[in-house]
């Protein structure tokens, strides 16, 4: 057998969740209220599954490789030039060619503590250091993470907003002023995974515009219920682009999820529809951790982070038995919490009651 990269030895596999199947089966549930991968509870838009099962005809032709209709759409939509877009098999992807193709075994990552694993992730992958830099207050520490890439000659400083797990979220200026102590060389990764669900003001496309070293990146998988497919886009410089064009999967992205995305990106009823269901979960589900005295973290996303005020592994166990899947969030170092998806009105109703008997010991 051939030696393992010195890299990828040192790495601890990703554990994923059980399958629900294998959950549901398990523990004898009829159903079960899925609450923690942060998806769209209304599932994707039906234009988008349209548009998905008219692309099968083509399937046994390859996929245009760089996605170029979904490329144009998103700079209309942008109103930046479609060769500052990268579209990729999920995020995930684009995390990975950032890494790939920009770092050398034992240069440095900054990335927030606690935050979204992949940026670790594709660190290690590629035999890099990585520089933690922890939470301030629930959302990233941006000084010190400058302070951390000016002193360790980052290549790659990963912020996540609103971030995962805790939906906290950072102001613009407090980016730019961080920005003046950033190098030039080290790239800025702002993952915007759960942009469309936060109301504040943050203007992304003005960064990538002003700085040529900040790389936004943007998914299906949430609001717009496209988890499954896999699609997910970066916008950053054509110069910081063309090697990533070379060193790319050509076929990574598939027809049918580049139809749907470009479909779901019409359905603006869906996304209201979304939108306004999680606003009210959101509210609902607030209220109910007060009334049941658990501290949890106001969220700009479509989650909530709240203290379960004990060892959170057991509360996780127990609601699953009564048919709710939630996230612990020991890996995460937060031992005593639990990160819920904001689901329908009828998914955060059984949660909550699911809680409420779990706390009272029943
Ligand atoms: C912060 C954050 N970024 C990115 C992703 C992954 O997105 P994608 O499905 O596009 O790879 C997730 C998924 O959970 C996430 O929480």
């Amino acid at each position: 057998m051939p030696g393992v990269r010195a890299a990828v030895q040192s790495m601890k596999p990703y554990v994923p969740g059980k399958p629900v199947e294998d959950v549901q089966r398990e523990l004898g549930l009829s159903d079960l209220v899925k609450l923690n991968q942060n998806e769209n509870p209304l599932g994707p838009s039906p234009r988008a599954v349209a548009a998905a099962q008219a692309a099968m005809a083509e399937v046994h032709t390859y996929p245009e490789g760089t996605a170029r209709r979904l490329r144009n759409r998103l700079a209309e939509m942008w109103d930046l030039p479609a060769d500052w877009f990268l579209v990729g098999n999920g995020s995930d992807e684009v995390f990975r060619l950032l890494a790939e193709v920009y770092l050398e075994p034992g240069d440095r990552v900054v990335v927030p503590v606690p935050s979204f694993a992949a940026y670790r992730f594709v660190a290690e992958l590629m035999g890099a250091e990585v520089v933690d830099v922890p939470l301030a207050g629930w959302t990233m520490d941006l000084p010190a993470m400058a302070d951390a890439a000016a002193e360790s000659g980052a290549k790659l400083l990963f912020l996540c907003r609103p971030n995962n797990p805790t939906g906290a979220v950072f102001a613009e200026a407090d980016l730019r002023a961080a920005m003046e102590r950033v190098p030039p060389s080290t790239l800025v990764v702002v993952d915007e995974a759960y942009r469309e669900f936060d109301a504040t003001p943050f203007d992304s496309r003005a960064l990538v515009r002003d700085y040529p070293n900040v790389v936004v990146t943007r998914t299906f998988s949430k609001i717009y219920g496209m988890a499954g497919f896999r699609l997910g886009y970066g916008i950053m410089r054509p110069e910081l682009l063309a090697p990533i064009w070379t060193a790319r999967d050509p076929f990574s992205v598939n027809g049918l999820a580049v139809a749907a995305g470009l479909a779901a990106l019409d359905d603006t009823e869906h996304l209201a529809r979304t939108l306004a269901v999680t606003r009210e979960g959101k509210a609902y589900l607030y209220a109910a951790f007060e009334r049941l005295g658990l501290a949890c973290v106001p969220s700009e996303a479509n989650f909530i982070l709240f203290d379960a005020g004990r060892p959170a592994a057991e509360v996780f166990d127990r609601l699953l038995r009564r048919g709710v899947l939630v996230r612990p969030c020991a890996s995460f170092g937060l031992p005593n919490h639990l990160r819920v998806t904001v689901g329908t009105a009828e998914e955060n109703r059984r949660f909550v009651e699911a809680l409420e008997a779990v706390l009272k010991g029943d």
